[in-house]
């Protein structure tokens, strides 16, 4: 291990994470087993689309290998972020995670694993010489077997960005360009999906909130919960311009 002092990281909501050298340590969470089994092997598949773990510290975190990049937390992006050739890029990544998974020993009974919290502010974009791109996805706590479209219906909310303020038209094309991208075949789930993760999202934070946990008490005071829940009812009001998007 690397003796460099630990550098506290920005852009995560939920855990204190520090970068130490080459590395990244992260506090341990119930699935730290099945991240470890998962990315290691997506590093077996040799994909680069997830940092490598690369065991525990003498603190018991989890040290992965730091990403070198842009990671998409703040508000404010570079274009690249949500352009068209960006979100199709997000998408692909996507697939090829789906697709090394699926019929895995690691997706149990279900189509796939899925990284189950795919955004900006978890993703890895890196200038290739014409731009930012995305590269790898980070902060895998959430991974579980699940289905293709569940992951797909994360990634529609929380790169558009669904929600108040949104133009419709516009918001109905980049769902439409991303389930594409993706290759979605389960087209007819997609907006239920994105309605589904959302109110889970709200609910489940304050929940979480109302028992004390430190970190949803936080994303509470920073109205993370009324942000969610207002997304919900804008989605609900737009379903049907959505769906329509999608025949
Ligand atoms: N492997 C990594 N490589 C580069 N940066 C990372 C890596 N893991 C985390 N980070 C940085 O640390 C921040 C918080 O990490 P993350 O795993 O997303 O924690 P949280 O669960 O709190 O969201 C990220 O926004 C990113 O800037
Ligand atoms: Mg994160």
């Amino acid at each position: 291990m690397s003796g460099d002092e630990p550098e506290l990281l920005s852009g995560g909501f939920v855990n204190v994470v520090v970068r130490v050298g080459d590395t990244v340590r992260r506090p341990v969470s119930p699935s730290s087993g099945f991240v470890r089994d998962v990315l290691g092997f997506l590093e077996h598949c040799q994909w680069p689309g997830a940092p490598r773990h690369l065991g525990f510290d003498d603190q018991g975190r989890e040290v992965l290998t730091f990403l070198a990049g842009h990671v998409a937390w703040e508000k404010a992006q570079p274009a690249e972020v949500r352009s068209d050739q960006g979100l199709v890029a997000v998408s692909r990544l996507v697939r090829q995670l789906h697709d090394l998974t699926a019929g895995s020993d690691l997706a149990g009974d279900q189509e796939v694993v899925c990284h189950n919290d795919l955004s900006p502010r978890n993703t890895v974009y890196r200038d290739l010489g014409d731009g930012l791109h995305p590269v790898a996805f980070i902060d895998w706590d959430l991974a579980a077997p699940g289905s293709r479209v569940h992951d797909v219906a994360h990634v529609c909310w929380q790169y558009v960005g669904l929600g108040p303020g949104v133009d419709i038209a516009e918001a109905a094309r980049l769902v439409r360009l991303i389930a594409d991208a993706y290759g979605l075949l389960a087209r007819g789930e997609l907006i239920r999906t994105i309605l589904w993760w959302q109110d889970r999202c709200w609910r489940g934070i304050a929940t979480a909130a109302a028992a004390g946990e430190p970190a949803m008490v936080r994303l509470c005071a920073l109205g993370v919960v009324n942000e969610v829940r207002a997304a919900y009812q804008w989605t609900a009001e737009q379903r049907l311009a959505l769906e329509r998007a999608m025949l």
